[in-house]
């Protein structure tokens, strides 16, 4: 039986299972998919098993994407990019590292028919995702990505990889017509950013990452103001079909029960 396994800390909260394994059986793999909290010392001895065929495939997510690196025998082009993975397995002997979120935040962007070209993008935090999602707004050509972080150092090392990032003062909310929350704010339903949106011309696209809960206070205030919203499934359920198509060489079918799943 194959088997795949997510890794992360804290990881009680992901779905990667329960969509992974309902794939497994629509496309009759014979496969388990699971979920492990780690440790940093605990990396290597788990790609050890990658390596030694008793795993055959991973997903790495918070704080483990950057981390895991060092351990890998290659990149794909977006995951060097990024200097980001959340994808691994072994082809060829080595021990690959790919990145879906890149692909998966295109996708999600796509499908609802956002035109990022020649846009005004603001993008609000600096954690792990953020690489990826500067990297999709690139390759969809907008016309300018600022950032703003609370802590701003973060925001810095940013730009030292993305030199064309415009990084934008805490507190301060310059014109933009797409704006998205990578920040963890948002998870506890009461969480609230403080940020004033409500001088931005109305019709903007509000987008958080964030999908549980489905409608954050970002969201709700985005509406409020006029604006297109949008949360974080999509993008979700995208980077884990990019994800499962590298591992078995079929894309999923996204159905309804895939979007089910996820509402839990
Ligand atoms: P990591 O930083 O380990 O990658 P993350 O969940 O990917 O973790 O990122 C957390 C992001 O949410 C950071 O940008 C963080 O801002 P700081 O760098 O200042 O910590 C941001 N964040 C979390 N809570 C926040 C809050 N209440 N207000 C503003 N930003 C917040």
């Amino acid at each position: 039986m194959k088997k795949f396994l997510v890794i992360g800390n804290p990881i009680g909260h992901s779905l990667s299972p329960e969509i992974h394994n309902y794939w497994l059986k629509k496309n009759d793999i014979v496969g388990i998919y699971e979920k492990k909290e780690l440790k940093s010392d605990g990396l290597r001895d788990l790609i050890l098993k990658v390596r030694k065929d008793e795993i055959d495939g991973l997903n790495v997510t918070v704080p483990f994407k950057k981390e895991i690196i060092p351990f890998l025998d290659e990149l794909s082009l977006e995951a060097e990019q990024t200097q980001s993975v959340n994808t691994i397995c072994l082809e060829n002997g080595k021990i690959k590292g790919h990145n879906t979120d890149v692909g998966g935040f295109e996708l999600a962007i796509k499908d609802v028919k956002y035109e990022v070209a020649e846009k005004k993008i603001l993008i609000i935090g600096a954690g792990g995702v953020v690489p990826s999602i500067i990297t999709a707004l690139n390759k969809m050509k907008a016309a300018r990505i600022m950032l703003c972080n609370r802590t701003k150092n973060k925001a810095e090392k940013l730009k030292n990889i993305f030199s064309d990032l415009e990084i934008v003062e805490w507190g301060e909310v310059p014109d933009f017509n797409m704006v998205i929350n990578a920040t963890s704010s948002g998870l506890k339903i009461d969480d609230n950013l403080n940020l004033d949106f409500s001088k931005i011309e109305k019709g903007n696209f509000f987008y958080d990452v964030i999908y549980n809960p489905k409608e954050t206070n970002f969201l709700k205030k985005g509406k409020k103001l006029g604006g297109k919203t949008e949360n974080g499934k999509k993008m979700f359920i995208y980077q884990a079909a990019l994800a499962f198509n590298i591992w078995h060489g079929v894309y999923p079918k996204i159905d309804n029960n895939v979007n089910e799943l996820l509402d839990k």
